[in-house]
């Protein structure tokens, strides 16, 4: 290596390691700069000449990096909140859509609207509406609102969205009984269920949404079916 800066070969760095040679001395300052440019491209450069080994002096990636720990049960179980459609995942603890008004009055009205339906504050949706005779129009007619009652295949899916996600300025806050009991009162709201319902989870992944055969697995694989 001169002074004159890095020797590349086929017009990219790739090679500047192989190419240059270590021997010679850099004359000036402005050499120095150079050859330590070109020390620090060589160390990025991890392929030179078809190899796949690390370049010399420079430890190949390990298969683990030996930092972090296993999480404990502990912290798992905080992050694995999630409820499926089948109800998997649903806490013990129930309530009914009584106390459910009450939560709602004080953790959701000020977003939603007083009853779900009016004065909901946008971005926040309204929660309760269905569509004469359960009609699905959302394809055709984008003025049709969705809501929890004409557009939500799954009641489980309530539990699951209010517990990890309401109210939007503090979210997880709710307790089990809570969650149950708000849910309830949005679904008795929405004529799902009768308002003296009891919601647990066993009787949630019972309730049967009105938009519950609306939707289909895509099996779609792309190509000419591709609709
Ligand atoms: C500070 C405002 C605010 C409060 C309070 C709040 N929400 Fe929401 N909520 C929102 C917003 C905004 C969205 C839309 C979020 C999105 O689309 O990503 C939303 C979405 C929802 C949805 C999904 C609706 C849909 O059709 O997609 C449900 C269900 C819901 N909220 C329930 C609740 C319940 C129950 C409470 C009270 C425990 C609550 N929210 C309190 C702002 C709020």
């Amino acid at each position: 290596m001169t002074g004159r800066g890095p020797r590349v070969c086929g017009g990219t760095l790739r090679c500047a390691r192989q190419r240059g040679s270590m021997s010679g001395r850099p004359a000036t300052r402005a050499g120095m700069r150079l050859l330590g440019t070109v020390l620090v491209l060589s160390g990025m450069t991890v392929s030179c000449g078809g190899s796949s080994r690390a370049p010399q002096g420079i430890p190949a990636t390990p298969a683990r990096f030996g930092i972090g720990r296993i999480a404990r049960p502990a912290e798992i179980r905080v992050w694995d909140i999630d409820v499926r459609a089948d109800g998997r995942g649903l806490p013990g603890d129930s309530g009914t859509a009584a106390e459910g008004a009450r939560v709602y009055a004080a953790r959701c009205a000020s977003c939603h609207g007083v009853d779900g339906v009016h004065g909901a504050v946008a971005p926040a949706p309204p929660l309760v509406g269905r569509i004469p005779g359960d009609a699905f129009p959302f394809a055709t007619d984008t003025t049709a609102v969705q809501t929890v009652g004409n557009y939500w295949p799954y009641a489980t899916t309530l539990y699951d969205y209010i517990h990890r996600a309401m109210p939007l300025t503090a979210p997880g806050s709710l307790t089990p009984h809570e969650v149950y009991s708000v849910a309830a009162f949005i679904l008795a709201r929405n004529g799902i269920i009768p308002s003296s319902t009891v919601l647990s989870a066993r009787a949630l992944p019972g309730v049967r949404m009105p938009a519950r055969d609306r939707f289909v697995p895509d099996d779609r694989t792309g190509g000419p079916q591709v609709r």
